[in-house]
C-alpha cells in the first residue's frame, strides 16, 4: 500500500491518531499576528466576502454534517444568512438564489457525484462566487470552483472519514471568522475564536489520551441494537455525525437528536437496553440540555455523558467521559474525537472489516 499503516491495526485508528498534525497542517500559514489571512481563499476573496450577504452549502455523508456545524458558525459569529444542504436534494430542485449568495461546496474527495453537480448546476445561477472546501488538490470540484479552501488531512483510506471531518471543521472555522470580520465582527470575539483555533492541536491530542476509557466504554455496546446520539446547537451535528460513525462501521442502528426534540419522539425507545450518549460541553445550552438528559434517566435509559471538565458535576448518568473545556470552534472538533474512537472500538469488539464496511465506498462518483 502507497500509504502504510505502520503501528496501527487499522487505517482508521491511524487517521484518528493523525489529527493533531493534520488540523495543524490546516492551520499552517493561515493566521500570523492573531488574524486569518483572507489570501488563503484566492486572490478575489476579500472582494467576494464583502459582496457575500448569505451563503448556500452543499455537501454529502460526513462533509453535509461539518457544512451543518458551519451554519451555526455562519449565522452566530457572521451574521451572515446560512443554509445547509444534502447535494442529492439540492440539485434537483428549483432553489431560489437571493443575489449576495455565496455557494460552498464541501466534500473530502472532491469527486463525490451529487455535489459536484450541485457545483455545476450553480455555475449559471446568480451566486457571487462557488468555493470549495476539499481535501483533493486536482480534484474535479475544486477545478470547477472559483474560490478554493484546502483541507490538509492528507490521503484518507478509511472509509469512514475522521480527520477529513475535523480539517473540514478548522477549515469552515477559519472561513466563517474571515467573514465574519469582512462583516464587521467585534475584535475581542475575533481574536479569541483565532485562539481557539491555533489551541486545538494540542487540545486533540490531549482528548485522544482518553482511548483507553473509549475503549471500556466500548465493551458495552458490542450486544447492543440501537444507539441514540444527542446534542444540541452545533452539537446536534456532532451527534449526527457520532451516530453516523457508529453506524457506518458496526452496523449497529444509531440515530441523532437534537436533545430538545427528544420528547416528540424518540422518548418512546428509551429503555434498559437503549444506550444514550449526551455530546455535553459546556456552552449556552447546556443547563438544557440536563434537564433533556434527565428525562432519558427518569425512562431507565442506559446515559453516556461525553462533558467537558466544567461540567462534570452535576450531570447525572451513568457513565462519564470528561473531556478538557475548550470554546465554541474548538468544542464540535473535540467533542467528535470520542465519538470516532467509540465508533472504532465497538467495530472492532463486533469483528466487523472496519476500513472497508460492507456496501460503502470511499468515493461515490455514480449516482
Ligand atoms: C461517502 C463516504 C463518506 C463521505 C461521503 C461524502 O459516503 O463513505 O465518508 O462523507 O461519501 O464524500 P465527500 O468525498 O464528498 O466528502
Amino acid at each position: 500500500d502507497a500509504v502504510e499503516r505502520g503501528e496501527y491495526r487499522h487505517y482508521m485508528l491511524k487517521e484518528i491518531h493523525e489529527q493533531p498534525q493534520a488540523v495543524a497542517d490546516t492551520l499552517e500559514g493561515r493566521i500570523a499576528g492573531g488574524h486569518v489571512l483572507t489570501q488563503m481563499l484566492g486572490v478575489d476573496a476579500e472582494a467576494l466576502l464583502a459582496r457575500t450577504d448569505s451563503v448556500q452549502i452543499v455537501a454529502c455523508g460526513t462533509s453535509y454534517h461539518a457544512g451543518l456545524v458551519a451554519g451555526y458558525w455562519i449565522e452566530s459569529f457572521a451574521g451572515v444568512p446560512c443554509k445547509v444542504e444534502i447535494a442529492s436534494e439540492y440539485r434537483y430542485r428549483n432553489p431560489v438564489v437571493r443575489a449576495g449568495t455565496l455557494f460552498l461546496g464541501i466534500s473530502q474527495s472532491g469527486e463525490t457525484a451529487d455535489t459536484l453537480a450541485a457545483l455545476k448546476m450553480a455555475k449559471g445561477r446568480d451566486y457571487v462566487a462557488r468555493m470549495a472546501v476539499c481535501n483533493v488538490p486536482e480534484s474535479s470540484i475544486v477545478r470547477e470552483s472559483e474560490l478554493v479552501l484546502m483541507t490538509r488531512a492528507g490521503p484518507e483510506i478509511g472509509v469512514a472519514s475522521t480527520k477529513a471531518f475535523t480539517t473540514q471543521l478548522v477549515a469552515l472555522a477559519l472561513f466563517a471568522l474571515e467573514l465574519a470580520r469582512a462583516k464587521g465582527l467585534d475584535a475581542a470575539r475575533y481574536a479569541d475564536g483565532v485562539r481557539q483555533l491555533e489551541q486545538l492541536p494540542g487540545l486533540i491530542a490531549q482528548t485522544l489520551k482518553l482511548d483507553g476509557q473509549i475503549r471500556a466504554l466500548a465493551e458495552n455496546f458490542a450486544a447492543k441494537q440501537h444507539a441514540l446520539f444527542l446534542g444540541r446547537g452545533t452539537h446536534w451535528p456532532v451527534a449526527m455525525e457520532g451516530a453516523l460513525k457508529l453506524k457506518e462501521i458496526s452496523y449497529i442502528h444509531a440515530e441523532a437528536y437534537a436533545a430538545g426534540e427528544l420528547k416528540h419522539g424518540p422518548l418512546a425507545l428509551v429503555d434498559k437496553d437503549m444506550p444514550v450518549i449526551a455530546v455535553a460541553p459546556n456552552d449556552h445550552l447546556i443547563d438544557k440540555l440536563k434537564s433533556n438528559l434527565e428525562e432519558v434517566r427518569a425512562r431507565g435509559g442506559e446515559l453516556y455523558a461525553f462533558v467537558d471538565e466544567t461540567v462534570a458535576h452535576g450531570l447525572d448518568a451513568d457513565h462519564v467521559l470528561t473531556l478538557p473545556a475548550c470554546g465554541e470552534f474548538a468544542a464540535p472538533v473535540v467533542f467528535t474525537l470520542p465519538l470516532q474512537l467509540l465508533a472504532y472500538h465497538v467495530a472492532v469488539l463486533r469483528g466487523t472489516d472496519v476500513d472497508q464496511p460492507r456496501n460503502l465506498a470511499k468515493s461515490v462518483t455514480v449516482e
